[in-house]
This record gives structure tokens, C-alpha cells and sequence, in this order.
């Protein structure tokens, strides 16, 4: 890492570019660690216990002739540990934390980058305390408590749950993994561009769409292109098409400059809770992604999420959530816009699948707060 920028409000990484940081060798079996030369770690050993990233590209044959998209592929980020690509974000900011030796990580999440932090800290043997809404749904609780995480439930909603997990960060000198947040998260996310174009044969798909919430997945991708730019490898960036929920779509109404109406900003009233964001961390960055890479955005419905869903499952064989489903059910309204040619190389990101947890959520490990000395009892209460 040379030097980190400011600009559309988050701090951004930029390294010593040149072609040499990307491997050459063939990706064969790999992790996320291939790309350590362009991520913010010295060369010490990776001590995360846990394979991320590598996740297939697929070709998804029965879906290309269904959807008339003969040269469609899926990113499967729900091939991640946790079951979505916010394991990458996850991985990098524990190992960062276990070569400073920070023993706890804390985040707020609408559900899965909370599910990736109690497992990933769990394997790295760090305390995970995690805040959420107390929308969050009970078997994402389930499933971090059963991987030993703290859960503080905050009622006044996701955005003053990040308020307390960044100030608890700050007051207890834990990690900060929270999205938009920490530069590291959109240092780790940046890999899937990386992974896309060397399984397309160090190639460049015409159109990549992804799911968009509070950003970094999608501003990461367009990082990471733009980083391939910057060490020579190719020369120009695919359009990037960010998918919001029409239940809850500030960035599409942001970028097609018109005011949204209260039915479209509603997080609770969409299925496709990972992306039901009101005030997206980095939606600047997201716009300016849009613009500089020629894409666009579009809103989906939620019976569009559902029957992707379902068309994933029956014509692809992948198992996704209506937020993983949404690029997508976003891959129908681009192509009614016209923004994507049916004959564009164009790249689905697939971000995450429901997990089942097998059980409740252990309330010994759960509690409702709304400041920091709740929280200081309650840790110091339990084991
Ligand atoms: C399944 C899924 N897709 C997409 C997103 C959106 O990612 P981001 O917040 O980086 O925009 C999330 C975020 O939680 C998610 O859980």
C-alpha cells in the first residue's frame, strides 16, 4: 500500500500499480489471499483459518437459453464459508486484527456481514459483537449465537447500530469491520473483480450487476477494475449496473435525480433485507461508480427477487436469498431499458443464500440496548 485518498466521503487505498502484483500463474484452486500483492498486508504467512473467495464463475447453460443470454455468468459468492461474499470483508479485517493482536471485532449488519463476522471470528478465536436492528431476523440471529457472538439489538433501527457498534469500536479499541467503514472491507471485495476476469481468460465481461445496500460490494468492484487499469493489464472498466429494491431504492431514485416517494423508502416493507438501506454508507461512491463506469441503476420488485430466486434454483442449480437473487431479477428490467445487449458478456454477482441455524437464537447471548454502558454491563455480565 502506498497512500490512502479521501474522496466521495471514505478513504480509499491505493498501491505502487503494475502488472507484476497480479499473479500470472493459472487460477486453478484458489482463495482470496492470490491477490495479497494488492491488498493492505505485509508478506507474513495468512494466519485466517478459513478458505474465502476463489468462488465459481459459472456458465449456467439452461439459464443462458432461458433467458436468451447466450453469453450470461453467474459469480456464486454464495460458495463463501457464511454463505455470502461479505466472508471476504470479513477475513481481511480479522487478519489485520490478528497480526495486531486485537482479541474482538465488532459490526452492525442487516443480517449476513453479522452471520460472516460471528463465524469468521470464531474460527480466528476473537470475540464477534454484533449490533443489529431489532427487525433482524431470527434465524441470522440464530445462527450468530450459535457461533458465540454477542448480539445488541437496537431498536432505534440499522443506522444507529452502526452508530454504536463505531463508537464502541472507538471507546474499547476493538476491530471496526463495519461496511463503508473500515477501507479494508472494499480492499477484500475488490477480489471478486480480480477473480472475474482472470476465469474469463484475463478477460473483461461487458456488463457486471449487482445487488446494492449500503455500496462497498458494488464500489469495491468498480475499484478493482479500475485497479487492473492501473497496473496495465487491461484498458478500460466494465459498465456496472447497482440493483436496489423498489421498496427501498435511494440510490436508483439518486441517480435518475428525482425524489422518492415514502413507498420506496421503506427498509421493513422488502424481502431483500440485505439490501433495504435507507442511508447507503458510501451511496456517493455508488454514483460515481455508475457514472464513470457508463452503467446504471434499476429498482426491482419483490415478486421479481422471489421468482429470480426461483429461476436460480431451477435453471441454475444455485441457491440464493431475494437480496442474492436481485442481479438477477435486475438482469430483466437492464435488458427492458435497454442498458444490456443480449449478446453482452454480462456477469451476475450473486451475493448470498439463506442459512438455516438448525435452532433458536441463544437469548443468553442477545440483549436490547441503546448506549454503550448497556452494552459494558452486559459483556461484563457474561462469559
Ligand atoms: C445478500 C446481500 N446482497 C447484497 C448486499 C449489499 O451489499 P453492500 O451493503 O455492500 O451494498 C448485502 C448486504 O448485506 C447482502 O446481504
Amino acid at each position: 500500500m502506498t497512500k490512502s485518498v479521501e474522496s466521495a466521503g471514505f478513504e480509499w487505498l491505493h498501491y505502487d500499480y503494475g502488472s507484476a502484483l497480479m499473479p500470472s500463474d493459472p487460477p486453478d484452486s484458489f482463495t482470496m489471499w492470490r491477490y495479497r500483492d494488492l491488498l493492505p498486508i505485509s508478506d507474513d504467512p495468512v494466519r485466517y483459518p478459513v478458505p474465502i473467495g476463489g468462488t465459481p464463475l459459472l456458465s449456467a447453460p439452461a439459464l443462458r437459453e432461458s433467458a436468451g443470454t447466450p453469453n450470461l455468468w453467474i459469480k456464486d459468492e454464495t460458495r463463501n464459508p457464511s454463505a455470502s461474499n461479505k466472508d471476504r470483508a470479513t477475513a481481511l479485517v480479522i487478519e489485520d486484527g490478528l497480526r495486531r493482536g486485537v482479541g474482538t471485532i465488532t459490526t452492525a449488519s442487516t443480517g449476513n456481514a453479522a452471520v460472516a463476522t460471528a463465524f469468521g471470528a470464531a474460527a480466528a478465536g476473537m470475540r464477534a459483537v454484533i449490533f443489529v436492528s431489532t427487525g433482524c431476523q431470527q434465524e441470522k440471529l440464530a445462527l450468530m449465537t450459535q457461533a458465540g457472538a454477542w448480539v445488541f439489538r437496537v431498536p432505534e433501527g440499522y443506522a444507529a447500530a452502526v452508530d454504536l457498534s463505531r463508537a464502541a469500536a472507538r471507546t474499547f479499541g476493538w476491530l471496526d469491520r463495519n461496511t463503508g467503514a473500515n477501507p479494508f472491507t472494499i480492499e477484500a471485495k475488490k477480489t471478486v473483480a480480480f477473480e472475474v476476469w482472470e476465469q474469463l481468460g484475463r478477460r473483461l465481461p461487458d456488463v457486471m450487476i449487482v445487488p446494492v445496500g449500503d455500496g462497498p460490494t458494488f464500489a469495491s468492484l468498480d475499484k478493482g477494475f479500475a485497479e487492473l487499469v492501473s497496473c496495465g493489464l487491461t484498458t478500460r472498466r466494465p459498465r456496472l449496473i447497482g440493483v436496489q429494491a423498489e421498496r427501498c431504492q435511494p440510490l436508483v431514485r439518486a441517480w435518475l435525480g428525482e425524489p422518492a416517494g415514502p413507498a420506496e423508502l421503506d427498509p421493513a416493507a422488502t424481502v431483500a433485507d440485505g439490501i433495504a438501506v435507507l442511508r447507503p454508507a458510501i451511496g456517493d461512491a455508488v454514483l460515481d461508480a455508475v457514472r464513470g463506469s457508463g452503467g446504471g441503476m434499476v429498482a426491482v420488485s419483490d415478486e421479481a427477487m422471489i421468482g429470480a430466486v426461483a429461476t436460480l434454483a431451477c435453471r441454475a442449480g444455485v441457491g440464493a436469498e431475494p437480496a442474492g437473487a436481485a442481479s438477477l431479477a435486475g438482469l430483466g428490467s437492464a435488458l427492458e431499458q435497454d442498458m444490456v445487449d443480449r449478446s453482452d458478456t454480462v456477469v451476475l454477482l450473486v451475493t448470498g443464500r439463506e442459512v438455516k441455524a438448525g435452532g433458536p437464537p441463544d437469548l443468553s447471548r442477545v440483549a436490547v440496548v441503546e448506549n454503550l454502558d448497556e452494552v459494558e454491563r452486559a459483556l461484563a455480565g457474561g462469559s
